[in-house]
């Protein structure tokens, strides 16, 4: 399965992909954010957040490290976890990433910081500084057979 490989002219675009994303993902998935600090990492969970839960406030997670939101009762909570100042040893088990991974959808920032056995299936978006300040190109790509059903439905949703 080849990464789907987008460019985002700017931020808005970034908004978008965000919501088409939201749109293609289902209880018990995972994306993993990665990319340099000030990528966008933050600016695509916000947007995704917001496009499923209609919450305006939604702060980086950079020193609680989880931040959890719940819409309604019948829809999967949605985790949103930056792990840039996990320390390095620290019991991720702490972070309910358990429960994310069960019963939510989560988003994690600096997926590189886990153990690399903690996810096993995920989507990976990497978000890397194009030519222009407000320019970024993005490639998506799956890890493990069960993320693919995923992706599979990203590449749908952003195709059209
Ligand atoms: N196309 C774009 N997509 C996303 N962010 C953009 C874009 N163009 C400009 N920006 C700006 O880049 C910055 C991205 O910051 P953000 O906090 O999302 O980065 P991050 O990857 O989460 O960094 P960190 O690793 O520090 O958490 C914001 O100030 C945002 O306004
Ligand atoms: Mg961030």
């Amino acid at each position: 399965m080849t990464d789907l490989s987008i460019y985002l002219s700017c931020e808005s675009d970034t908004v978008t992909l965000a919501r088409q994303v939201a749109e293609a993902a289902r209880k018990g998935d995972i994306i993993g954010l990665t990319g340099n600090l000030g990528a966008g990492k933050t600016a695509f969970a916000r947007a995704f957040i917001q496009a499923r839960t209609g919450i305006d406030e939604v702060p980086s997670p950079t020193f609680t490290l989880v931040q959890v939101y719940d819409r309604d009762t019948g829809s999967p909570s949605i985790w949103h976890m930056d792990l840039y100042r996990l320390e390095p040893g620290a019991d991720v088990e702490e972070l309910g990433i358990e429960d994310a991974m069960a019963d939510g959808i989560l988003l994690v920032e600096w997926p590189d910081r886990l153990d690399s056995a903690t996810l096993e299936n995920w989507v990976e978006i990497t978000l890397s500084l194009a030519d222009d300040p407000s320019a970024r190109t993005v490639s998506i790509g799956a890890h493990g057979d069960l993320a693919r059903a995923f992706h599979g439905r990203i590449a749908k949703a952003t195709a059209a």
